[in-house]
């Protein structure tokens, strides 16, 4: 069997870790028997680069003929890096928003995991990391502030920037179904997060979110406003199971609960539309800083290769032996820089992809 794969090694460390994954993928084939099929397509500032653009209609057009589409990273130093001087249509950042819109990817799952292994890494008092904690953040991820109106104006000699909110209750309803989908492979409880005390189109959200409820009577659902999520992200993360959330706010609180792990090199990321399409990422950024020195963690990728073969491929059993090399490693005491603590080895990006690949 051939998975068609569409691949965006992208900028920064993306190409780096693509590659740890694409081994890993390969490897996993022969075990169970599919061939991933790569095509590489340009997105963010290497699209930039060689094309002007961030995203070619081309590139999108790949994207579609694929059944799955593996993602590194895009972007680059905003501060240094001549692509920010471009109009912001036309940054690295523009590349990912177009793709999310173009495949309809309106379900991004971010899931915030305590490896047993790295629970020294986490930030949080030794009482709170104890308790361990397993969340799966569920992110709207194509309306909402990112993809409203704006404009900038000038009036009078003031400068005015808008920007809008916007969600229709189909929006709504499509993610929250979704969520609880999810949450009924899960822990059945699904925490709502809003800001209805002021938003509107919050006060819409909870009402969905309440019609769509009725049909999971064995999730317990609660709202919570958005404020109080990110406190209690740090005071009590073991509360949480599924958090269903609108774009802006799973952006933000999804940074901080990845946070809470100590290894965000850990974390991959899905993004779904209403198909078995989908598109596969890290949950970290490019590390600009850290690009071609063969040190990043390809873990994150390799997870969400993991990822892809579960939703898009229904390859649960390879997904299952990914993970469970990635745990074996690190029970082995092999650490990449960013994890790295006493007592372990460290090891290279290359070299981490290999251990994984070799215990496949
Ligand atoms: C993310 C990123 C993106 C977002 C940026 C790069 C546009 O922060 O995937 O969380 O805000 O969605
Ligand atoms: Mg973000």
């Amino acid at each position: 069997m051939n998975l068609q794969i569409t691949c965006i090694p992208g900028d920064g460390i993306g190409p780096e870790i693509v590659a740890e994954a694409k081994k890993v993928l390969v490897k996993a084939g022969e075990k169970f028997d599919f061939t991933p099929v790569f095509t590489d397509i340009l997105m963010g500032g290497a699209s930039i680069d060689v094309h002007g653009v961030p995203l070619t209609e081309e590139a999108v057009a790949a994207a579609k003929a694929a059944e799955a589409v593996l993602m590194g990273s895009i972007g680059g130093n905003t501060t240094t890096s001549p692509w920010y001087k471009l109009p912001p249509e036309k940054r690295p950042e523009a590349g990912l928003l177009k793709i999310r819109k173009e495949l309809n990817l309106f379900a991004n799952l971010r899931p915030a995991f305590l490896y047993k292994e790295l629970a020294g890494a986490c930030p949080l008092k030794e009482e709170i990391s104890r308790a361990g904690f397993d969340i799966m953040i569920m992110r709207e991820l194509t309306g909402g502030l990112y993809f409203g109106e704006r404009r900038t104006v000038e009036e009078n000699g003031i400068r005015k920037a808008i920007d809008t909110l916007t969600y229709d209750e189909k929006e709504i309803r499509r993610i929250a179904i979704k969520g609880f989908d999810i949450a009924m492979k899960r822990k059945k409880k699904v925490t709502s997060v809003d800001k209805a005390n002021v938003l509107d189109s919050s006060r819409l959200w909870r009402a969905v979110v309440e019609e769509v409820a009725k049909d999971y009577p064995e999730v317990e659902l609660e709202h919570m406003l958005v404020d109080n999520c990110a406190m209690q992200l740090v005071k009590n993360p073991a509360q949480f199971d599924v958090i269903l959330t609108e774009n802006m706010f799973g952006d933000i609180l999804s940074d901080e609960a990845s946070m809470v792990t100590g290894s965000i090199g850990m974390l991959a990321s899905a993004s779904l539309n209403d198909t078995k399409f989908g598109l596969y990422e890290p949950s970290h950024g490019s590390a600009p800083d850290i690009a071609g020195q063969n040190i990043a963690n390809p873990i994150a990728t390799i997870l969400s290769a993991a990822m892809m073969l579960r939703f898009s491929f229904d390859l649960d059993k390879a997904a299952d032996e990914i993970e469970a090399a990635v745990q074996q490693v690190l029970k082995e005491g092999y650490r990449t820089v960013d994890i790295m603590a006493e007592g372990c080895k460290q090891v290279s990006c290359s070299e981490m992809g290999s251990l994984i690949t070799e215990r496949l």
